[in-house]
């Protein structure tokens, strides 16, 4: 069985969707703080708390646990500069919680949800697996930190994990039963769906005199199905060859705010009003990936590389989430 630890979220509960359809069974440890039980369509939920090590070692010993996907977290980068407590707690010490738990029950494989915020202001573009991981903000360092845990309990304990380095998670699944759920919702699209939708007075653009084609900031959107994918290859990666490794997962394409403002015009048929405002202040020009090492080592094949495609399963779950 795998235990997915924050099953109940956006790209947990795609990443269960994938495990029960390929026959894995599932277990899925939330909270629900952020996810939603409606999330949960496939396999069994267990509502716990990380911070309850007594919960989550029961956990351990009523299911025959094989391997742990570990994707709860606080992921509002703003909020992490105002309350940096809040985060290294959860992000940090609970996953701690759950890793010496693991240890234990003598289970040993686990695929941990990091992010491209921990390489800081890139200094190359694309961004490989090996530049240097100087993260800006207290979110960023709270994933590097578990890279850093993780890679002394290999050594120490052979505890043998595949790190997911994420860039812009985005879209939803296909069959629009599950999708991008946050609240609050800090993110690109599902903001500009919203001005779409008429639920936004207008979408801002952050900075239009950046050192980029036209002007505003370009990111790498990489559909949350292609990540599940990527987690499925990386739990029969740990399965076959018994050793950690890190992996960068983004479309390896970038598109500027403005790029994503028309994909959602031209999906939607929609107008809507775009407000022009300052920088905000930590936010790089350019943020691309290179999945080069994911595609030659696991076979990762994202199918989502248009972004209007990324779009269009973003705005049939948008809807249906928004009942319009
Ligand atoms: N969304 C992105 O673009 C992105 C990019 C890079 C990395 N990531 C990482 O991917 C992971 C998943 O992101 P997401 O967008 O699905 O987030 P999400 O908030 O939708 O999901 C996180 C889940 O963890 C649960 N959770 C949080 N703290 C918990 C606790 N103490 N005990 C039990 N459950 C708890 C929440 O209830 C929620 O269901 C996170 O670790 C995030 O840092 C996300």
């Amino acid at each position: 069985m795998i235990l997915i630890v924050g099953g109940a979220g956006y790209i947990g509960s795609h990443v269960n969707k994938v495990l029960n359809e390929r026959g894995y069974e599932t277990i899925i440890l939330d909270n629900l703080s952020y996810g939603h039980e409606e999330s949960v369509k496939w396999g069994t939920l267990c509502k716990c708390d990380l911070a309850n090590i007594n919960e989550v070692d029961d956990i351990f010993t009523k299911y025959d646990i094989n391997a742990v996907m570990h994707f709860s977290s606080f992921i509002d980068v703003g909020e992490s500069v105002r309350n940096p407590e809040k985060y290294y707690n959860n992000n940090v010490v609970n996953t701690m919680n759950l890793l010496n738990v693991m240890l234990k029950h003598d289970v040993k494989k686990f695929i941990f949800s990091s992010t491209c915020a921990t390489y800081g202001i890139p200094q190359k573009i694309p961004l490989t697996e090996n530049h240097p991981q100087n993260p800006i903000n207290p979110y960023g360092w709270t994933k590097l930190m578990v890279e850093r845990i993780l890679k002394d309990y290999d050594t120490a304990y052979g505890l043998k994990s595949v790190i997911l380095r994420y860039f812009n998670a985005s879209g939803a699944d296909e069959s629009g039963i599950i999708g991008e759920w946050h609240n609050p919702e800090t993110h690109l699209i599902p903001l500009i769906l919203d001005a779409a939708m008429g639920k936004r007075e207008d979408i801002k653009i952050f900075g239009t005199d950046y050192d980029t084609p036209d002007g505003t900031c370009i990111r790498d959107y990489i559909h949350v199905t292609d990540l599940a994918d990527a987690h499925i290859l990386s739990l029969e990666y740990l399965n076959k060859n018994n050793q950690s490794n890190q992996f960068n997962l983004g479309n390896g394409q970038g598109f500027s705010v403005r790029e994503v403002i028309e994909s959602v015009k031209r999906v939607t048929g929609r107008n809507f009003n775009v407000t022009q405002t300052q920088r905000r202040e930590g936010d790089p020009a350019i943020l691309i990936g290179s999945s080069k090492k994911a595609k030659d080592t696991l076979g990762w094949d994202p199918q989502y590389v248009n972004i209007d495609k990324i779009i269009e399963t973003a705005w049939n779950w948008h809807q249906k989430l928004n009942k319009e």
